[in-house]
């Protein structure tokens, strides 16, 4: 699957077959994750992969989300804030730690829908308790977890959720600068309302065309001259 319909394709899933991540899906999922961007490429994350039913169920209870259990495996994303304070300080452990990991995340959940899995990214649970059951060295922050495994039911119907259209959220040059090109993307409501307009205009201008040919054509059988341009 290409990067364009990944991104299409990923929505949260948490309804999972009753069926394994395969070690290569796997290994692919967390290689994509590696290859992250990170702030001077830090690289400050560790990945803890999660599929011992017992762990798994006491990560359930941290985030006191129930759904959790049916996801094969979890992987749960670290960030190091020691490190992240040598290199940047205050910044980096409020700020960068959790945008590297982010983009670690959003790569994973990605390659995970071009690998045919579903994901969810939790971020609600009581850190303490995280970093007990996994056995985390307490700078090693938990900034959230991945569920992973091959989504049960119709995702679109049941999971897919709407988002505002980029009119509402892009600006130009300045915060509250409009988009003035509405064709510059065809997203959002007045965009593709004006693009419909314009598609029905056309239609019109074809099919008065149209008529007007075989107007043509009538007068011209009628008479049996040359047809006139009407
Ligand atoms: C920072 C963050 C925290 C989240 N925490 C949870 C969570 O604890 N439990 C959960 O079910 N979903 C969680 N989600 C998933 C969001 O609910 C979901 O991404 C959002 O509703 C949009 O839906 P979509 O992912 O299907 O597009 C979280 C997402 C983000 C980005």
């Amino acid at each position: 699957m290409d990067l364009e319909n990944s991104i299409e394709e990923r929505c949260s899933v948490r309804h999972y077959k009753d069926k394994g991540v395969e070690k290569e899906k796997l290994v692919k999922v967390l290689n994509a994750g590696r290859l992250s961007p990170s702030s001077g490429n830090i690289q400050n994350w560790a990945f803890v992969v999660v599929d011992d039913n017992e762990k798994k169920k006491m990560i359930c209870d941290a985030c006191n989300q129930d759904w959790m259990l049916d996801a094969p495996v979890f992987i749960v994303i670290l960030g190091d804030e020691k490190k992240a304070v040598e290199y940047y300080g205050e910044r980096g452990e409020k700020l960068y730690t959790i945008e590297n990991c982010s983009m670690a995340a959003q790569n994973m959940m990605l390659e995970a829908v071009s690998l045919g899995l579903g994901s969810c990214f939790v971020a609600a649970f009581i850190d303490e308790k995280i970093i007990e059951i996994i056995n985390a060295p307490s700078h090693m922050r938990p900034i959230g977890i991945i569920t992973l495994g091959y989504p049960k039911g119709n995702i679109d119907k049941d999971e897919k959720k709407g988002r505002d259209s980029l009119y509402s959220k892009v600006y130009f040059n300045k915060y509250g600068e409009k988009i003035k090109d509405f064709d510059m993307f065809n997203y959002n409501v007045l965009g593709r309302t004006l693009n419909r307009a314009k598609k029905v205009g056309n239609r019109i201008k074809k099919r008065i065309g149209e008529k007007k040919n075989s107007l043509e054509k009538t007068f011209f059988l009628l008479v049996n001259e040359k047809p006139i341009i009407m």
